[in-house]
């Protein structure tokens, strides 16, 4: 009877900042036994590891690390794309012969200048490769799509050709002389809560060891993202030590997962990540735990909903996902008309992790204060809050281009 009571007695969001109550988070710089991590060298060789161990088995499930034998087919190459700027390939991985419906379709546009290798973007897309640019050699994802433009019945239309071409202005990253890589999140599982059944948590449990329930949506959607990665470096035209991850949303907790899992990664960018992504947890504005995992259990590993009446309970807090990335270049983004994200809660995380980059001598944001609308801070770990609604904008990419100038070795 009393667990009822409780379930019934479930929060909603909050979206009063006078309405937050205090809380107390973890210090990333604590061990287990009490004792304070004051060196580079402590961190990745003791904290580091226990606390991407923390995450796995609450958060995101274990990751698993066993090496596949991927294959790849290139189905199409067009060396004249965007008025012979860049070169365009369509790509298929398959991860196993025995079941070649597990198959990524990666979408590669690379500038033909300069010739050398460039830096790439990295990021997953929430409609099919189709939706990004409107090209009718693109075909359209069969998979299943959550609600959306040109989305009919979970099913992409004709419509949703380049329905999301604002978010992935595709000819100014390559006119800044970098490569754009993407792939459909729905290739490697259906975003549902049954969509583990048919996704590669299922098809490729036996070659990677793992049972789906050891792990989550979120945790395979960051596999794949390694998986592309792998791809990339063996791509001639791509600088593998300049693969920068991006994710709005959803996608964007994925990409903060695959940058905390996998250093190859050179920089890791959230765009309006929210709840589970770049926010607090602890903070108690806009989205929470309880929330999250009642409309998406599938996003993490079961243990996590246990934390939705007690987020103080849970070992870690999201300003420790951003610390794993360190000394990595870091970009976490804010929108104003996106208070369910918690915007302060994703500042505040980038501003806690700071201290770990303060161990590599790199300095984060730098500040206390929260800034302003289109005021961006912040050297290593970048912030910005911008005005406009939940969404990837042309400020938000020039941002990333210019963070991107700043930190890629190999800049144009
Ligand atoms: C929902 C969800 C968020 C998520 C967002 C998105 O709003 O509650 O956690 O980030 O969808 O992916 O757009």
């Amino acid at each position: 009877f009393l667990s009822i009571q409780a379930t019934a007695q479930r929060k909603e969001a909050n979206l009063s900042e006078a309405n937050v109550p205090a809380y107390t988070l973890p210090d990333p710089l604590r061990t287990k036994d009490g004792k304070v991590i004051t060196t580079a060298q402590q961190w990745t060789q003791i904290q580091r590891p226990y606390i991407y161990h923390l995450f796995e088995e609450h958060v995101y499930g274990r990751f698993p690390r066993k090496a596949l034998s991927m294959t790849y087919k290139v189905n199409r190459v067009d060396p004249y794309a965007l008025d012979s700027t860049a070169t365009c390939k369509q790509i298929t991985l398959y991860f196993t012969k025995s079941d070649t419906l597990a198959q990524l379709h990666l979408l590669l546009y690379l500038p033909n200048k300069p010739k050398r290798r460039v830096p790439v973007f990295l990021g997953m897309n929430f409609y099919g490769n189709q939706s990004v640019i409107n090209d009718p050699s693109i075909p359209i994802t069969t998979g299943y799509t959550v609600k959306g433009p040109g989305i009919v019945d979970n099913r992409a239309t004709e419509a949703s050709r380049g329905a999301q071409a604002s978010q992935w202005p595709i000819k100014d990253i390559i006119s800044r002389g970098y490569g754009l890589a993407t792939f459909f999140y729905g290739d490697v599982e259906a975003d549902k809560p049954d969509g583990w059944q048919t996704g590669f948590r299922t098809r490729l449990q036996e070659l990677l060891d793992i049972r789906p329930e050891e792990w989550s949506a979120m945790g395979v959607w960051a596999w794949a993202l390694c998986r592309a990665l792998d791809y990339l470096e063996m791509d001639k035209r791509v600088d593998p030590d300049q693969v920068l991850v991006m994710g709005h949303s959803r996608l964007g907790k994925a990409a903060l997962w695959a940058g905390a899992s996998d250093p190859r990664f050179a920089m890791v960018i959230s765009n309006e990540s929210g709840e589970g992504g770049a926010a607090l947890s602890r903070r108690d504005y806009g989205e929470n735990i309880e929330l999250i995992t009642r409309s998406f259990p599938h996003w993490f590993v079961a243990d996590y909903k246990n934390y939705g009446s007690n987020p103080a309970a849970l070992p870690v807090d999201q300003h420790m996902l951003l610390a794993l990335i360190a000394p990595r270049p870091l970009y976490v983004a804010s929108a104003e008309g996106d208070q369910w994200s918690d915007p302060k809660g994703e500042f505040l995380s980038a501003r806690y992790a700071e201290p770990v980059y303060l161990l590599f001598g790199k300095r984060g944001l730098g500040t206390d204060t929260f800034p302003r609308p289109q005021q961006p801070t912040g050297e290593f770990i970048r912030y910005h809050i911008r005005t406009g609604k939940h969404d990837v904008t042309a400020y938000d990419w020039e941002q990333y281009l210019q963070f991107a100038g700043k930190h890629c070795d190999s800049r144009p």
